[in-house]
């Protein structure tokens, strides 16, 4: 009864983020493909990375994004299950033996190490189509002609965001960086944060504010936060591969200096990579507070800077 009575700012973040996580969790999982028919083993190697857990950052930014400019209808559902479906493809390809050679993930065995390479490849195939066929479901949901347009402008940004320019661009000069760690300049370690990790956390914040209606500048704006807490979240990662273990993560520590990957500790040392991270959330949250005060005030907008500034001290 109490608990009923407590506005929903004046309870606790940690509180706020647990129901938040379950209210997206609800929403993405409603989008996964069945599993039927002669193809069946994809759709249960896709269903399985999917919900074999993770943090659902994404789609909650994506929401909360949404929410903070003013959206109220359900068109933001497809694109929440849609990057979230992008994002579990990059990993499942991203633990492959022959990118990180990881076998743990989530908590559970790799997708590869479950199913086997072949069905891998084709669950993250099958993740990444399923992601725009998923999205475009926002298409049979009688959108007016506005927000036909801003679909079509989300789907822009969505494959954009996930591709050579975006997320695949970065993970290309990753796994190119692998053993020649002196030859690698800060320019290209960030070439790579901005693009493997940053750019889908970008499009989380655009798509949101897009299909709110949100202006052109505005979205800018949020495509410039977005790169900030990517970086940092990135560094965060590369962190932890050093500092937490397998049991807290869910995925194996020390992998990238078995792989002699360029990371940000490798480059700057751990007391410049955390400085580093601290400042660029800073500067996120700076961006982010300017958008509170003169476009959102409101407790969506309020949600995700503290969860930007929660991630500053993430163990997961
Ligand atoms: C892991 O992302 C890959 C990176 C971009 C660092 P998350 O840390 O968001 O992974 P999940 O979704 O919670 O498993
Ligand atoms: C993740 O980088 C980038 C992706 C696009 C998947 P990492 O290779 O460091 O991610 P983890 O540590 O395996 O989650
Ligand atoms: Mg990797
Ligand atoms: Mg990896
Ligand atoms: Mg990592």
């Amino acid at each position: 009864m109490m608990e009923a009575l407590k506005s929903s700012s004046s309870m606790e973040f940690s509180e706020r983020l647990s129901s938040s996580v379950k209210e997206v969790d609800k929403i993405i999982r409603s989008y996964l493909p069945k599993v039927e028919g002669y193809q069946e083993t994809v759709m249960d190697a896709m269903n399985y990375s999917f919900m074999a857990g993770g943090k659902r950052l994404r789609p909650m930014i994506m929401l909360k994004s949404y929410k903070a400019f003013g959206g109220e209808g359900r068109i933001i559902e497809p694109f929440m299950a849609a990057l979230e479906m992008i994002h579990t493809y990059s990993l499942v390809h991203d633990d492959l033996p022959e990118m990180d050679n990881d076998e743990l993930r989530r908590g559970k065995p790799t997708t590869h190490i479950k199913y086997g390479q072949a069905m891998a490849v084709l669950a993250g195939d099958g993740l990444l189509n399923f992601a725009f066929e998923t999205a475009l479901k926002a298409v049979d949901m009688e959108p007016s002609q506005e927000e036909s347009l801003r679909i079509l402008k989300a789907m822009k940004v969505l494959s954009g965001k996930a591709g050579i320019y975006g997320m695949i661009g970065g993970q290309v000069v990753d796994v190119e960086s692998e053993k020649k760690n002196e030859q690698l300049s800060m320019e290209q370690l960030i070439f790579i944060h901005e693009n493997k990790t940053a750019a889908l956390l970008q499009s989380a914040l655009m798509i949101g504010a897009i299909l709110a209606g949100a202006s052109d500048e505005d979205i800018s704006v949020l495509e410039e936060a977005g790169r900030h807490i990517g970086v940092a979240f990135q560094i965060q990662d590369d962190i932890l591969d050093v500092t937490s273990t397998t049991e807290v993560l869910g995925k194996p520590v020390g992998s990238d200096e078995e792989n002699g990957k360029l990371t940000y500790v490798s480059y700057n040392g751990l007391e410049k990579a955390t400085e580093d991270q601290k400042a660029m959330s800073a500067q996120a949250v700076s961006i982010l507070t300017k958008l509170k005060d003169t476009k959102c005030q409101n407790e969506h907008m309020e949600f995700l800077i503290e969860l930007v500034e929660s991630l500053v001290n993430r163990k997961l």
